[in-house]
């Protein structure tokens, strides 16, 4: 954990052309997916970003071979160690809990700290457990400790407890001749199916929410490019339109953000969508609106963050309705030393009232979502703000300031 800070001059109207990264929330099933063949896999479009650097030690602390160049992972699995891998790392992200599948694959058994990342309400793992038990594991695990062991991981049809993203995405990895129905379907669980696939595995059903997996007897190595990043690229989108600038965003997948088109629209930002990528114009009036996250196609819970500091400059009172994180409104906590006044009428929502001019401030990144939102606060919001705790935002977005810098943005990091 690094003392870095972000210092930001709100007031910069954002100007030029940005492209999107690749996706961290694929990249991460997709190199624990990898682990799936003794062969090479060839990743391109990863993204620079601490999760994959953290997940890249514990590959090699299973003896896994890993090499990062550029935005090219290479990864040989020749052996997979079957030991306990150190609580450092393992606490160091949530996403973690994505090796259970294909060492429990490759070894019969794993055992894995309990997995951490960012703070966001209690995101039980019992998905996860249910659907190893479903394919035959069993699972020997306590508060701080997950084992599972397996004589032989069996195919079957069965339903997630909830649209889990990796609790699906271990489902998917762990899985053979299976059918697995509820689903979570957002655009990384879509790259990770895409994924193997080429690797020589047959799944029908991207993008659903009932998935059908013909079992095969082995995967091999395979080249794919990582999707690309449509929470990054949401987030972007904001950063032009909180400042009233005019930007392009490339090398997105518009459908991937569906209902975040129709919510800035609602809003009245204005926009031009292109095949891959998007424009956002300056827009003069914008109106409250009430926001409401569920799972993907829907509103994404990683974008509530940032669009709710947007409706900061909305007119009337905007509501906003977390439905998957019972902990995802601290930031409105941040936004009131910026001058908001959020009333919050549960753990799950909040209303304000707006416009508000923001001012500058010193405030803290909760999580990876929470903490773009401030940075985005920041840069409309008069005078220099200073944002703490930004190892949480160096978790998911790649040099997320010089992307910004380059539109224009007054940002810099300090110690
Ligand atoms: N949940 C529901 N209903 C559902 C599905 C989930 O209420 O149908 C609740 C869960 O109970 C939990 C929360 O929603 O409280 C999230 O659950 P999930 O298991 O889907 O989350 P996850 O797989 O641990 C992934 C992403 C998160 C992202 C969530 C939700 C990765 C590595 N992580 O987490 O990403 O917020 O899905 O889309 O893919 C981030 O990128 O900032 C991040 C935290």
């Amino acid at each position: 954990m690094h003392t870095h800070r972000f210092l930001v001059t709100g007031g910069q109207k954002l100007k030029g052309m940005v492209k999107v990264g690749g996706s961290k929330n694929a990249a991460l099933p997709i190199i624990a997916a990898a682990l799936l063949t003794d062969e090479e896999v060839v990743l391109t479009n990863v993204p620079d970003i601490a999760d994959v650097a953290v997940f890249s030690k514990i590959l090699q602390a299973v003896g896994v071979e890993t090499h990062y160049d550029g935005d090219c992972f290479k990864i040989l699995a020749k052996t997979v160690k079957n030991i306990e891998v150190e609580h450092a790392l393992v606490s160091k992200l949530r996403g973690s809990s994505l090796l259970l599948s294909p060492l429990l694959v490759r070894n019969k058994e794993v055992r894995l700290a309990f997995p951490g990342g960012c703070v966001i309400g209690k995101r039980p793992i019992d998905a996860h457990l249910d659907a190893f038990k479903a394919l035959g594991a069993h699972v020997l695990a306590s508060d701080e400790f997950l084992h599972l062991k397996t004589d032989q991981l069996v195919g079957c049809d069965f339903t997630m407890t909830e649209a889990s993203v990796t609790g699906t995405e271990n489902a998917i990895i762990a899985a053979g001749q299976t059918t697995i129905r509820l689903a979570a379907s957002e655009p990384h669980v879509q790259d990770l199916c895409h994924f193997l696939n080429a690797m020589g595995a047959k799944i029908s059903g991207i993008g659903n929410h009932t998935l059908h997996i013909e079992g095969v007897d082995k995967l091999h190595g395979a080249e794919h490019r990582v999707t690309s990043d449509y929470l990054e690229a949401g987030t972007l989108v904001i950063a032009a339109a909180i400042t009233g600038g005019e930007v392009t965003v490339q090398d997105i997948r518009p459908h991937h953000l569906d209902v975040f088109w129709q919510k800035l629209r609602e809003v009245g930002v204005q926009f031009e969508l292109g095949d891959d990528y998007v424009t956002v114009f300056p827009s003069n009036h914008l109106k409250a609106i009430t926001l409401k996250t569920a799972i993907f196609p829907s509103f994404p819970t990683d974008l509530q963050a940032p669009f709710a500091t947007l409706l900061t400059k909305a007119e009337g009172t905007s509501s906003i309705f977390e439905t998957l994180f019972e902990g995802r409104l601290q930031y409105l906590h941040e936004l009131e030393k910026m001058g908001l006044q959020p009333r919050t009428l549960s753990p799950y929502r909040a209303e304000f009232a707006g416009p508000v001019q923001l001012k500058a401030a010193t405030v803290a990144s909760w999580d990876l979502r929470a903490g773009a939102a401030v940075v985005l606060a920041a840069l409309a919001a008069e005078g220099q703000s200073e944002i703490t705790d930004i190892y949480y935002i160096d978790r998911g977005y790649a040099k997320f300031e010089e992307k910004l810098r380059s539109l224009g943005a007054k940002i810099e990091r300090v110690e």
